[in-house]
């Protein structure tokens, strides 16, 4: 026990100096103004000619828009309960494939596979309009945690917003009775 002792104050001593070396090193350092950090002209600057960075390219078209105004109106204007909150109207449109089954859906059904459902918006305050929430029926397998459908959240410019396997819509369309399908709404003026 005792021999160890010089052994330790050695180490100690030794790191104290080192310690003190160091400490004196970066002192000299800052004093010394940029012996370690590079000095203003070595930071890398911009060209004054050079192009800033590319702004990223408009999210793309939803593919489907145009066929918008060929889609049947399952239901004409409504209070949204689920979208918004509390501040959004809108109409229930489908295309021919979910139109033919969709009043006919009982619990355990699913909705055939090409279907289309969309629910378009606008601001109950003003009626702008507020862009689409749409539903396609894609293969078994697409997403079986949402019913195979795809979700898509499309703005009023009609450019995709989000696409695909969207979680927080088919979490909540999961409430619904019939393939996370809610019932035709209540249509109010
Ligand atoms: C908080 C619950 C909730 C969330 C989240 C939600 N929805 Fe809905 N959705 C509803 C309800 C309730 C209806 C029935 C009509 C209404 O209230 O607007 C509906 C209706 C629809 C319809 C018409 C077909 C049907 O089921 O009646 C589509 C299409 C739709 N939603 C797509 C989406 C998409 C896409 C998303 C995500 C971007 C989404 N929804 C997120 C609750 C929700």
């Amino acid at each position: 026990m005792i021999q160890n002792c010089p052994v330790v104050e050695t180490r100690l001593t030794l790191s104290i100096v080192l310690a003190t070396i160091l400490a004196a090193g970066v002192v000299a350092g800052c004093a010394g103004g940029d012996a370690f950090l590079p000095g203003e002209s070595e930071v890398p600057r911009a060209a004054p000619d050079e192009h800033p960075p590319a702004p990223p390219p408009p999210p793309a078209k939803w593919e489907l828009a145009s066929a918008l105004p060929s889609l049947k109106v399952l239901q004409d204007t409504y209070p949204s309960r689920g979208h918004g909150v509390g501040d959004l109207r809108a109409r229930l449109l489908a295309n021919d494939t979910a139109a033919a089954a969709f009043d006919k859906l009982i619990r355990g059904d699913h909705m055939p596979q090409g279907s289309v459902l969309v629910s378009q918006q606008a601001r109950r305050a003003d009626g702008t309009p507020d862009g689409l929430f749409v539903m396609v029926k894609r293969e078994p397998g697409f997403f079986p945690a949402g019913g195979d459908w795809e979700w898509v959240a499309v703005g009023p410019d009609n450019r995709i917003r989000a696409r695909g396997q969207l979680a927080p819509c088919a979490r909540c369309h999961a409430d619904a009775a019939v393939d996370f399908v809610f019932p035709r709404p209540v249509p109010q003026p």
